[in-house]
């Protein structure tokens, strides 16, 4: 196995170090790098000085579309994206087809994850039979088989029966596992009718016409579900959270000691309900792009810790689905190879986090949260070598044309964004290099 010397990268960003990755391992950090090198035969130098490196990011929410909708990705299309994008472990969310509610298509996902070998794949198991909300899936099953599943989540759709989201949370407490909410009452937002709600409520929608998606549908499912978990002592996840209100409910639960998490998009870090003007659906996103006071309340919950974790919310969909009008058009946005650049450029270079807090909220925090021991680890000796090399100062404008993912539907489409991922290494190996994919853990090829 090749053996890399990083010479002159900033760990976090501070002060520069020469990394030696050896078998998987960071094998030494500082001085002693470059001198234990002359141990191994085979040592491939990467010159990172000006670079930033960081712990590889984890993402809790991804949409992978695998099995059933290969026309708008595949795990192997979405992991390239995940490992150009700095991710060496993704979540992938259970809204496939058929869905991921049982041990078998768990099982399938973790398999074409490892077969993938560009980023690690961990299925997220749905928490009723079909996302349709009606009956517990088999969750002990999906814990038990070899996919490990410890995430549940019916993203896409509301757990909204209290009943069934109190059995869900009591069970998945024999399995150490957690429940993530896609927090939206259905009937709130006229989920059931023929007239579904289109985007955030409030003066952009009135002027528009559009049904109106206000922030209470949103805000009354967490506040009921934290004081659920409450009521059962178990562990709870909230997905994209939107909304101001929802901001303060979650510090609210945290400050009384409730087992709560919460993830923010990158999208809804920058961009609000005023783009909606356009018309143009690939603003269209579930839940909505929300307004300047929102941002602002996001911005703040992540930098004070209220808000645990960056979760992409990944959703690739075919072109058509998109260019489309917008009541007909499908809700989502690509996020995978934009989430570095997007939080850089909203978070970092406004001053509101360091890059220290960026490795926690997009590496060590997801990966406590899941339990895993070898992602989201510190950059030192002996530590699982997961880690990605970033151009700070690298300033690209967005072509979703050039990205790796099959979905084109990126809303930061001909922005110039900071911040280049120019290195990723999974489990010590190279699978991106020079910003380009290189070969794969399995050894797939970058190029076809
Ligand atoms: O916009 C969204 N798209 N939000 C979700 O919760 C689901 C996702 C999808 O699967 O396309």
């Amino acid at each position: 196995m090749t053996t890399y010397l990083i010479t002159g990268a900033k760990p976090y960003g501070e002060e520069p170090a020469d990394l030696l990755i050896h078998d998987g391992l960071i094998a030494a950090l500082g001085p002693s790098a470059a001198e234990q090198a002359g141990r191994y035969d085979d040592v491939t130098t990467v010159e990172a000085a000006g670079l930033i490196a960081l712990p590889g990011m984890v993402d809790l929410h991804t949409h992978l579309r695998e099995p059933g909708r290969e026309d708008a990705e595949t795990v192997e299309t979405g992991t390239r994206a995940a490992a150009l994008g700095g991710f060496t472990a993704v979540h992938a969310m259970a809204n496939s087809s058929p869905v991921a509610d049982t041990a078998g298509v768990v099982e399938q996902v973790h398999r074409l994850g490892q077969e993938s070998g560009w980023s690690e794949v961990y299925p997220v198991g749905a928490v009723t039979v079909g996302l349709a909300g009606e009956q517990l899936a088999e969750l002990g099953a999906m814990a038990e088989s070899s996919a490990k599943v410890r995430m549940f989540s019916d993203d896409g759709m509301c757990v909204h029966n209290p009943v069934l989201m109190r059995r869900a949370l009591e069970y998945v407490k024999n399995v150490d596992g957690f429940v993530a909410q896609h927090a939206q009452d259905p009937a709130l937002t006229g989920w059931d009718t023929e007239n579904p709600a289109q985007m955030n409520e409030g003066e952009v929608s009135s002027v528009l016409g559009l049904p109106g998606w206000p922030a209470v549908a949103e805000e009354a499912i967490i506040a009921r579900d934290v004081l659920l978990a409450q009521h059962v002592g178990s562990r709870l996840h909230i997905c994209h959270v939107s909304t101001k209100g929802s901001v303060e409910i979650i510090r609210w639960a945290k400050e009384r000691g409730i087992a709560v998490t919460a993830e923010v998009t990158p999208h809804h870090l920058l961009l609000t309900d005023e783009l909606v003007r356009s018309y143009d659906p690939v603003y269209k996103v579930n839940p909505p792009l929300r307004t300047a006071e929102d941002v602002e309340a996001l911005r703040e919950g992540l930098a004070d810790g209220t808000i645990d974790v960056i979760g992409t919310d990944h959703a690739p969909h075919p072109t058509q689905a998109k260019e489309c009008e917008w009541v007909h058009a499908a809700m989502g946005m690509t996020g995978l190879e934009t989430a570095l650049p997007v939080v850089q450029h909203a978070m970092v270079e406004t001053g509101l986090i360091s890059w220290r807090r960026f490795a926690e909220v997009t590496s060590e925090r997801p990966a406590q949260i899941y339990g895993h021991a070898h992602h989201g680890r510190p950059l030192a000796a002996q530590e699982p070598a997961n880690l990605i090399l970033v151009d700070p100062h690298a300033a690209r404008r967005v072509d979703p044309e050039q990205h790796a993912t099959k979905g084109r539907n990126s809303p930061f489409r001909g922005l110039e964004l900071p911040g280049q991922v120019r290195a990723t290494f999974l489990s010590g190996h190279p699978v991106v290099l020079d910003g380009e994919l290189h070969t794969s853990l399995t050894g797939r090829k970058g190029q076809n």
